[in-house]
């Protein structure tokens, strides 16, 4: 049974604090924490910070950490560990009667996590198959890495509009092949950007990817293209961007305002706002923009059918507004390659729901804080898994050196996980552990391949 939940407050990748719990039974310590990223709060569970702009400006977490030791041991301590759905449920419970939704997001995950660690040890099994059996899973799938090589966006501080730019091992024979093409790739891409902007084109954006001072997507894309040739590789690696368009679309309202919804963000996001995104800024960070080169949505929808002829790219990632369902709907139908709702779903199940039912897209990117406890997360899987969809499981740009989601990706056989760049420590934390599991599971190991979507 659970004995004491004490938690913590720690940093996390970028700097900002985070919740860090140690959750005890008869059968020892198990840890886990909080990750937390900056896209799509609106309707994220909603994290709890201080809010005191003179500690940690405005981000400390003791809140959150003081709700864990008080509230929430004082509900979990003596349950049986092996029983998540009850203590996620009984954690959500605590949260609408006594707190009204202020135990924490950041809370109440960081607990689930660390319950889900205790009752693997309690049933005396990996944690990946406590999972699956949590989940009603028998087979355990090695998901496809996509490794982070190009980061822009909201990632870094270079020009391009576009988050990240992935490649994806799908051609190799297991995990760890999967690591040495990605590592190899990577290294290659250092020596394309060093050669073409020198060393400081090198710089690397918040979740490893390499931040060179472009512009296009092109740019990006040709980049990573040379550097797959120079592996000799070629077909055996793939690309996927996130788009993450939210970050540069601009809405109609605001811009008759000389606003732009990027420009607003500090607000909150576009839907929030209530302005309709109908245009697109490429070159939304420089100062001296020209209006003349926005994009309407027609325009990426032709855009995009472009680049998926003339590069290897078999997923894209909110390649539009997060509002505009419509154009999400119309290009996923085009069956070009996987789009992936990440901020168009924000893990939420109902916002999953409504885009099967409108086929709006066909996979799901799985955030486990967004979710809010390991039991949805599994729920929000099964509903995409049972509509064919994809599913990657994912990091966020704020990590910690918790592997929890390499785990879950076996566990629920999701086939993709994207942790960022084959390098940094909070990000090898997720693949280095895949490898271990790869490694513990022997023969019965299935690497997902190029049955990466639908394994
Ligand atoms: P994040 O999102 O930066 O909010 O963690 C990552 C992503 O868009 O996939
Ligand atoms: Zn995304």
């Amino acid at each position: 049974v659970i004995t004491k939940i004490k938690a913590r407050q720690i940093l996390d990748s970028r700097g900002i604090p985070t919740v860090e719990v140690d959750l005890f039974t008869n059968k020892g310590m198990f840890r886990a924490s909080a990750p937390s990223g900056p896209s799509s709060l609106m309707y994220e569970a909603v994290e709890l910070r201080d809010g005191d702009k003179g500690v940690y400006l405005g981000n400390s977490v003791t809140r959150a950490v003081r709700n864990i030791n008080d509230k929430i041991s004082k509900a979990l301590i003596g349950m049986d560990p092996t029983l998540q759905s009850q203590i996620d449920q009984a954690m959500m419970d605590l949260d609408k009667i006594e707190m009204k939704g202020e135990l924490g997001a950041n809370a109440i995950l960081a607990v689930s996590i660390a319950a889900c660690k205790a009752g693997a040890a309690e049933k005396e099994v990996p944690l990946y198959r406590h999972i699956a059996n949590l989940a009603g899973k028998i087979n355990h799938i090695i998901p496809v890495p996509a490794f982070t090589v190009i980061s822009g966006g909201r990632h870094a501080g270079n020009s391009l509009a576009i988050q990240e730019v992935m490649i994806l091992p799908t051609g190799a024979k297991t995990f760890e092949e999967a690591v040495q093409m990605g590592a190899e790739t990577y290294h290659h891409l250092k020596a394309v950007i060093t050669e073409k902007f020198g060393a400081h084109g090198c710089n690397v954006g918040e979740d490893g990817g390499f931040a060179p001072d472009i512009s296009g997507f092109r740019d990006a894309l040709d980049l990573v293209k040379e550097a797959i040739g120079r592996t000799g590789y070629n077909e055996r690696i793939k690309i996927a961007l996130d788009v993450a368009a939210s970050n540069f679309c601009i809405g109609d309202v605001l811009h008759s305002a000389n606003w732009s919804c990027h420009n607003a963000m500090a607000y909150g996001t576009s839907g929030w706002l209530g302005c309709l995104c109908t245009k697109y800024d490429l070159d939304y960070k420089s100062p001296n923009k020209s209006e003349q080169n926005f994009k309407s949505a027609e325009d990426m929808i032709e855009f995009y059918k472009e680049l998926c002829a003339e590069y290897p790219i078999v997923s894209i990632e909110d390649p539009f507004d997060k509002e505009d369902w419509d154009h999400i709907k119309f290009f996923s139908g085009l069956g070009i390659c996987q789009v992936v709702g990440d901020d168009l779903l924000m893990s939420d199940p109902k916002r999953v729901d409504r885009a099967i039912r409108e086929s709006t897209c066909n996979s799901l990117l799985l955030k486990v804080n967004q979710i809010g406890t390991v039991t949805v997360a599994i729920e929000v899987v099964k509903l995409a898994k049972d509509a064919n969809w994809g599913v990657v499981t994912s990091h966020r740009c704020g990590e910690t050196e918790d592997s929890f989601i390499a785990d879950l990706s076996v566990g629920l056989a999701t086939g993709q996980i994207k942790a960022g760049a084959p390098c940094r420590g909070e990000r090898l934390a997720k693949y280095n552990q895949l490898i271990r599991i790869e490694e513990e599971l022997g023969e019965q190991a299935a690497y997902a391949g190029e049955d990466w979507r639908m394994s």
